[in-house]
């Protein structure tokens, strides 16, 4: 807050000079300033209580002017409080020595009334700028943390508004599948450890937690009797099982958030294999996205793991063997290289979130 009315100090050994300099800048308009004879004093009064402007006496026996400027002329210079000069010598190269010191303007003795007020009078003036702007932008600087505070929250809201909605339409899917519930909780925390055992950053690898989670929401549109059907699937009806895939992706079509283009990729992906053989396109190697690729070994392990109307689950380790078997074939072998780094944590999930339901059979 710039001060109602500004503090001067004035600083001289001589107490005749000090009355001098109280009784004229009072007569020139300013407050009372406070006179110290004694230098060291002024300076632990500055130290403690700042002031808004210094008249200082460079001829002072034990500490001279210059140790004052010494002392507090860094002090000074940050807290923009300028420092004048008193002096009765005025060569040049005192002067020079006293700017570089840290002094803005010089005040010969004897004092000249016109010259004080307007010296003393800019340079307050100056300060008083200074610190009008300097409250401005502490203002500003609050205004735009408030503002970076709102917009924080408001983009914490709409994502976990996303979120919920995307676990509610997963979930949905879900309900229309004879596989039971923890398949997708596991299977994308699966996703998610490989993700990022394969270096993705950790944004990346949340991405992936949410959008794995809706690999199948295509199989929405399935039939009941081919999407419940307890024995393998004939090959016309795997034809449309297929279909799973296309749908899913053209449901979560339209919305370019880096959370639904992600769960496109691996809707449209993780049927596809390293080698070609996959489906929907056949696509191959690096022509599927990566996304896709993780998804497509988190959804094959866990589906190994559980038991099936027509198959028993897997022991963990035949499982572990089946993704090995099939690297280079049907699975991205980096992507393998960072199930394999992730293993013991995939086992973890795999238990920890075992099916219920798969316990019971
Ligand atoms: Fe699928
Ligand atoms: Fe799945």
């Amino acid at each position: 807050m710039p001060r109602p009315s500004p503090t001067i100090f004035v600083i001289d050994d001589e107490p005749s000079n000090l009355l001098l300099a109280d009784r004229v800048l009072q007569h020139a308009g300013f407050a009372a300033p406070r006179c110290f004879d004694n230098p060291r004093t002024a300076i632990e009064a500055f130290r403690r209580e700042g002031c808004d402007l210094i008249l200082l006496d460079l001829n002072m026996p034990g500490m001279t002017g210059f140790d004052v400027m010494e002392e507090i002329g860094e002090a000074t210079r940050r807290a923009f409080v300028p420092i004048i000069v008193l002096t009765a010598q005025g060569d040049r190269e005192t002067r020079l020595r006293a700017l570089q010191a840290g002094a803005r303007d010089f005040l010969a003795k004897p004092f000249d009334l016109p010259e004080l007020q307007a010296r003393v009078g800019n340079l307050l003036a100056l300060r008083q700028m200074y610190l009008e702007l300097q409250e401005h932008s502490r203002g500003l600087e609050a205004r735009v943390e408030e503002r970076t505070r709102d917009l924080r929250a408001s983009f914490e809201e709409l994502r976990s508004a996303r979120q919920t909605a995307i676990r509610r339409l997963a979930k949905a899917a879900e309900f229309r599948d004879s596989e039971t519930g923890y398949h997708i909780v596991r299977m994308s925390k699966i996703a998610a450890v490989i993700g990022r055992n394969y270096g993705l950053p950790a944004d990346d690898c949340e991405i992936l937690l949410d959008a794995a989670s809706m690999h199948d929401i295509g199989k929405i549109a399935i039939p009941d009797q081919i999407l419940r059907k307890p024995g393998r699937l004939t090959p016309a009806e795997f034809e449309v099982m297929k279909q799973h895939t296309l749908i899913g992706a053209s449901l979560l079509e339209g919305d370019e958030s880096a959370l639904l283009r992600a769960a496109r990729e691996i809707a449209l992906g993780h049927h596809e294999n390293w080698d070609g053989s996959g489906y929907p396109h056949g696509r191959r190697g690096e022509g599927i996205p990566l996304f896709g690729r993780i998804a497509a070994v988190a959804d094959v392990f866990d589906a190994l793991n559980m038991a099936r109307p027509y198959k028993r689950a897997w022991t963990m380790a035949d499982a572990v063997a089946e993704i090995h078997r099939q690297t280079g074939s049907k699975f991205d072998p980096a992507v393998v290289a960072a199930f394999d780094a992730g293993q013991d944590e995939i086992l973890l999930i795999s238990q920890r979130f075992a099916d219920i339901a798969q316990a019971d059979q």
